[in-house]
């Protein structure tokens, strides 16, 4: 694809930071930093305002002690088309994180990421969506 080059005006320690975090972060120049940055906000802004077909994950921590995992399980088989996979990690004697895979429609996703994180019991989560760069355009 072919690429644009434009100008913007940023303050001088912005940028010498932003560099010295994208050299941190393995970035060879700028440039793909910031198309990274570009990519990621127009996935989350797109999957925000319009029904793209998303993937993601959403992941929970709970204490198992408290009767969650039967409530999840039974919500994700509700929801068997849009889970399609789902990891489980034994943290420590009470707590355990769970790693659900996710794909369908944006709206879905998050309706579905904010039914699991506001259940009672789940302590701390977070949906990441992503998306294949090509689908997304219009
Ligand atoms: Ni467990």
């Amino acid at each position: 694809m072919a690429l644009y080059r434009f100008g913007i005006a940023v303050e001088r320690e912005l940028v010498d930071e932003f560099d010295r975090m994208a050299e941190r972060a393995g970035y060879s120049n700028r440039s793909e930093a910031l198309r990274d940055l570009m990519r990621d906000f127009v996935i989350e802004k797109k999957g925000e305002t319009e029904d793209i077909p998303v993937v993601g994950s959403i992941t929970i921590i709970y204490n198992h002690r408290k009767r969650i995992p039967e409530k999840l399980t039974e919500y994700q088989h509700g929801h068997e088309e849009e889970i399609i996979s789902t990891m489980h990690i034994h943290l420590d004697r009470d707590h355990c994180l769970e790693i659900i895979a996710v794909r369908g429609s944006a709206r879905k996703i998050k309706k579905i990421a904010d039914q699991m994180l506001s259940m009672k019991g789940i302590l701390h989560g977070k949906l990441v969506i992503t998306a294949i760069p090509e689908q997304i355009k219009r």
